[in-house]
């Protein structure tokens, strides 16, 4: 077997918003083959594409009508193939994004069961008859409405976890499993070397429909509409399938930010891994918790499985203006991104220090959660700017705004308006940083190069420590190779005593770190990655 996943950097293309190659205001397969190179540049192995299949994108996509396709908003089937072959061409592979739990309403199979309490398909979806002529119980959809609609015309509920459009899928029924198990089939024909799997420990449901708890603070708490019974054994059989074809990476999205919730779905037999939202979505960066959950996860993490590790994703704000971090903190969070033992993921525009989009009013809105958010402040009569605030707490429009390529109109993005509204950016464009050695593109090129080459950063042990406050302390290690990545977070200089024979091999900054002896000297700010001499290995 081999496992490419283990060397190899991630990075995550938002659809719509990399890059348009047809002038629609939209991205597309186009504007993404003319980028392959780019991703090259960066040292990008592998790019995870966000849902691309037809979809009336009431969720931007994460809301499917029809699985064996390509919308056309992103172009044709015969687009997303000749991308794959320009991919693999150049050593970059490909992970579909794929939505099982749940469908668009407009979907062949929901518009089939619908129709009638006794069409064939009508088991394939979630219905429930109404209790007390209401919803079945108290369930709430993850974007904070009810989880229930009533379909007047058959007079039954239908469960959607998401928005009331995408309706969940029932997992109990075995044709449901064959359908997607032949999608899975389809994308791997279509050459995709993995997929990361939406929403994944969703889809059992059991049959009790026990009401969930509610926290102190009022929110329901998703005690029995995730990780119920049989998703483990769903998953193994996922895997069975998709492993007969080939060396298929399997990532999964775990709706949780525990943990001891997300660390045991990674298994021989059952996903290679799963997103670590225990670290990768905090809202605030604190150093103490920051540090203990990186030691947590080296410890709980050892033989052959690996966490992954990212600041950034589509459903996140991201991470300079969710951590305040300027240039100087991006590097040292590279450092750590490419050093710590954990598969690297990039989310697009991190690379150059994207931050935030912000919705000034409604109309900048796309995203529905953040949409639903506002709705609800207006019927509890709260004031505008009040309602503002609950937007853009809620939405997830911070991270989905379009690429900053260049200094044309529109960021260089599209010769169109973009679907969603530009803002300029405090940092040089990509094209500029591309040009200068010393950017943080090229910072973290660099990075992405020493994790694929070096084997200690794949293979080797972890160890986290924090030898100062606000000093964090990577060790990496395998007989014959050690390396050490320090980063220092806080806003003052800082001197560490190392032990004999380690030199310097990379500073977030030129001159950021001075190795004297056995002294590194780091900068505010700053970091340094050091390998050991061989020759002191071997003594
Ligand atoms: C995942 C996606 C998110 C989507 C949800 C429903 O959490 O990342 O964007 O809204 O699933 O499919």
């Amino acid at each position: 077997m081999n496992e490419w996943w283990k060397h190899t950097v991630f990075y995550q293309i938002y659809m719509p918003s990399f890059c348009d190659g047809n002038g629609d205001g939209i991205g597309d397969f186009i504007g993404i083959r003319s980028k392959l190179e780019y991703l090259k540049q960066l040292g990008v192995g592998c790019v995870w594409l966000t849902p691309f299949y037809p979809s009336p994108k009431v969720d931007q996509g994460y809301d499917v009508s029809d699985y064996e396709n390509v919308d056309p908003d992103y172009g044709t089937l015969e687009d997303f193939r000749a991308f794959v072959k320009q991919a693999h061409a150049l050593g970059i592979r490909v992970l579909a994004d794929v939505v099982m739990n749940h469908t668009s309403t407009e979907h062949a199979w929901f518009k089939e069961s619908r129709s009638s309490r006794s069409n064939p398909k009508r088991d394939w979806y979630i219905w429930k008859e109404p209790v007390n002529g209401a919803e079945p119980n108290n369930w709430e959809s993850f974007f904070g409405e009810k989880a229930w609609e009533l379909d007047e015309a058959t007079g039954m509920y239908y469960y959607h976890s998401f928005a009331k459009e995408q309706a969940d899928l029932n997992w109990t029924n075995p044709e449901v499993k064959q359908a997607m198990f032949r999608m899975l089939d389809f994308w791997i024909d279509q050459g995709v070397d993995g997929f990361r799997l939406d929403v994944i420990n969703n889809l059992s449901l059991t049959d009790c429909l026990t009401d969930n708890p509610t926290g102190p603070d009022g929110e329901q708490i998703h005690q029995y509409d995730v990780n119920q019974p049989g998703i483990r054994q769903f998953m193994r059989d996922l895997r069975t399938h998709v492993k007969r074809r080939g060396d298929i990476f399997l990532v999964g999205e775990i709706s949780s930010d525990k943990l001891d919730v997300i660390r045991p779905y990674a298994d021989d037999d059952l996903l290679d891994t799963t997103f670590n939202f225990n670290l990768g979505s905090m809202e605030h960066f604190t150093f103490d918790a920051f540090a203990a959950e990186l030691g947590r996860m080296a410890r709980e993490y050892t033989g052959e499985h690996l966490p992954t590790i990212f600041f950034g994703s589509h459903d996140m704000p991201r991470f300079p203006s969710r951590f305040g971090f300027d240039e100087a903190q991006a590097r040292n969070l590279f450092t750590l991104l490419m050093t710590f033992r954990a598969y690297p993921f990039i989310y697009f525009g991190d690379e150059i220090g994207m931050d935030n989009y912000v919705c000034h009013s409604i109309d900048d809105a796309r995203d529905i959660q953040g949409v639903i958010a506002y709705h609800k402040a207006k019927q509890e009569n709260k004031p505008e700017e009040e309602c503002l605030r609950a937007l853009n707490q809620a939405s997830r429009d911070h991270s989905r705004n379009t690429m900053y390529w260049s200094d044309a109109e529109w960021g260089g993005f599209s010769t169109a308006r973009p679907w969603i509204g530009w803002q300029p950016q405090s940092i040089p464009c990509a094209e500029a940083q591309q040009k200068d050695p010393d950017s943080l593109f090229h910072y973290l090129a660099g990075l992405a190069r020493l994790r694929t080459e070096l084997p200690v950063l794949s293979q080797g042990d972890c160890q986290i420590e924090c030898p100062a406050p606000q000093v964090l302390v990577c060790r990496r290690s395998m007989p014959g190779q050690k390396l050490v990545s320090v980063m220092n977070f806080s806003g003052r200089p800082v001197e560490l005593t190392l032990e004999e024979g380690w030199s310097l091999h990379k500073t977030t900054l030129p001159g950021a770190a001075k190795l004297q002896g056995n002294t590194l000297a780091l900068q505010a700010k700053s970091g340094a990655i050091l390998l050991l001499n061989e020759k002191e290995e071997q003594a």
